[in-house]
């Protein structure tokens, strides 16, 4: 049994495991969802394998590393959430007729009260992506604080047909009414959902009676009035209810999950009942890391809305991926460079967008473009521009393609190393052997207006601002290995700002950043979302109010000097120079 599972092909088209994940700030790499079809086989694998139940495995894997031990609740436990039987006599669907029967499956103590259960719940409708990596985001279609029970939201109408009145609960008050789009990340296996998300507090049960329990709720009911219409990145519920229970004299309270299923032999599906886990557990670890004084640090979309840049990611995807992966050439992984470039060539067309709108594009270049595929997706789309590389790639066979320029016909990939003016050309001679073409170098100086991309350019990173200001192009740089201005490796000085990390990466990101201020950019950032821990872009586009002709000798000698970058630069073009001979 266990052969027969690693003979179990791997689903093509739509399961790429580098595609990005952004959960809790972090990214991962994707588990393989189970397929239905598979599904009766790994289960009966692992039962066969396994001494316990998969859930039982799921969950002591999961607590070992968490410390989230919730109660399970018994299958006849009562109702924790009782929904009130008159909105339902309107109703006229047959499963509606029935009385709601919200089951509760899990219950965890917290420490967090309702005010952080609040900000987190409203976080997660917002930000699906954090719990399902199947989901790109959601479009809020709706946001009332004025909602009503026991009728739909009306003023939406034209956005949304759902005609499901908002469910009223046994001791609660509905406050607010949004309702969400759920976007996923790939548009061809499954279409988006829209789900109504409402948030309930506890109201006196009399007047005058003072709870002792403060209680807050927060119901999702799915667009979707047959099982058979869920998409696969929602368990297949009516609803999913998230109960906060508060004993404020005490400072302590529990959270809850309830499913309103389709069917009541629902309640012994593994997957949902896993699924229920993992919501309430994202739960308590957002609400905990909040009262410890979590503060995110990572911020996305500071210079482009999410939407524009994940819709053409998805363009660029269905239109490119599989064809690249398939033709890959390289001896490096398909998938992450492919994901990655065109996640960084989305964010390319839609910046390009609002800088050059209609007007004329002034060009592109590549610096340490590697195999060049960035060059050749963004020509694919239109854009003119070339890249080079002190190493050609076996991929710039296919990836090349013809520029016209000034001086005739030019290929878009060529091997060139990069020799920035300030370094002194003393000794040029003297070092060069016949490993060493001098023909080879390009001196950083392009035409004025020309974007420059240095992504992952490593050795070129700190000169990306510099060959900028000299050139008056803008650029977006993209850190990744840390080198100084002689192209040695170099561990940058922590960040002035302490709100800031204090990792390698991040002084890298700050060094750089302090370098392209005194060249006089106004530096915007942006952190990408790319399948890579090397997400943080700098974009310079504008010079800042006061930026004037920039001492770039001065720049260069106070950020450590160019000592050394003249030979390795030699050692760099030698070195390809005879890698290309074998
Ligand atoms: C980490 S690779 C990244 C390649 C590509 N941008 C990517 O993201 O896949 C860095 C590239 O910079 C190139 N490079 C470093 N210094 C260079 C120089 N002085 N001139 C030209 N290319 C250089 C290296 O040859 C290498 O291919």
């Amino acid at each position: 049994m266990v052969f027969a599972l690693a003979l179990i092909p791997r689903p093509r088209n739509t399961v790429y495991a580098f595609e990005i994940l952004e959960g809790l700030d972090e990214y991962r790499i994707r588990d393989t969802p189970p397929q239905p079809v598979f599904a009766p086989c790994i289960a009966l694998a692992v039962a066969i394998v396994a001494p316990i139940s998969p859930l039982a495995a799921h969950r002591r894997s999961r607590t070992r590393r968490m410390g989230f031990e919730p109660e399970e609740l018994a299958v006849d436990s009562p109702a924790i959430v009782v929904e009130k039987a008159s909105c339902n006599e309107s109703a006229t669907s047959a499963h509606e007729e029935e009385t709601a029967n919200w089951r509760p499956l899990f219950r965890h103590p917290c420490e967090f009260g309702p005010a952080m259960f609040g900000d987190v719940l409203v976080n997660l409708i917002q930000n699906p992506n954090i719990n399902s990596s199947w989901l790109f985001r959601a479009d809020i279609l709706y946001d009332s604080a004025e909602p009503q029970e026991c009728a739909a939201p009306s003023e939406a109408r034209d956005t949304f047909t759902f005609n499901t009145p908002n469910p009223s609960f046994v001791g609660f008050g509905l406050q607010r009414c949004i309702v969400r789009r759920l976007i996923p990340r790939n548009t061809l296996r499954d279409n988006p959902l829209d789900q109504t998300c409402l948030i309930y507090e506890s109201v006196p049960s009399s007047e005058g009676d003072v709870a002792s329990v403060e209680k807050a709720l927060v119901v999702y009911l799915p667009h979707v009035s047959v099982a058979s219409e869920m998409p696969f990145y929602h368990p297949i519920v009516r609803g999913i209810a998230f109960l906060h229970e508060w004993d404020a004299a005490e400072s302590r309270g529990c959270i809850s999950i309830s499913y309103l299923f389709f069917s009541q032999e629902d309640r012994s599906v593994v997957r949902l009942t896993r699924t229920a886990l993992r919501l309430l557990e994202v739960i308590h670890k957002h609400g905990k890391g909040r009262l410890e004084g979590y503060q995110k640090r990572v911020h996305h979309d500071q210079l482009l809305p999410q939407a524009r840049v994940q819709d053409t990611y998805t363009r660029l995807k269905q239109k490119y991926a599989r064809g690249l992966i398939e033709s890959w050439a390289e001896s490096t992984d398909p998938e992450k460079h492919v994901f990655e470039d065109l996640c960084i060539a989305a964010f390319l067309v839609e910046l390009w967008a609002d800088m050059y709108g209609r007007g004329p594009f002034p060009g592109f270049v590549d610096i340490g473009c590697g195999n060049g595929l960035l060059v050749y997706i963004l020509n694919q789309e239109g854009f003119v521009g070339w890249g080079f590389d002190a190493r050609s790639r076996k991929s710039w066979a296919t990836y090349n393609t013809k520029l016209d320029t000034p001086a005739g016909e030019e290929d878009t990939l060529r091997e060139l190393v990069l020799l920035p003016p300030p370094v002194s050309r003393n000794g040029l001679s003297r070092l060069s052997g016949e490993d060493f073409n001098e023909n080879r170098i390009h001196d950083g100086r392009f035409p004025k207006g020309t974007f420059i991309i240095s992504n992952h350019a490593d050795e070129l990173t700190p000169w990306t601002p510099i060959i900028a200001a000299i050139s008056e192009c803008p650029f977006i740089a993209i850190p990744c290995c840390s080198h100084n201005l002689a192209g040695e490796r170099y561990r940058a000085p922590a960040p002035k700002d302490k709100t800031k990390a204090d990792s390698a990466y991040s002084s890298l990101v700050a060094w750089v950043e302090g370098i392209a201020t005194d060249c006089g950019w106004d530096v915007e950032q942006e952190m990408l979302r790319i399948p890579s821990t090397r997400n943080a872009a700098l974009i310079g586009r504008k010079r800042s109010a006061n930026a004037s002709d920039p001492d770039i000798q001065a720049i260069v000698e106070q950020y450590g000097g160019t000592a050394g970058y003249l030979e390795s630069v030699i050692k760099l073009a030698a070195s390809t120079a005879s890698e290309s001979r074998h």
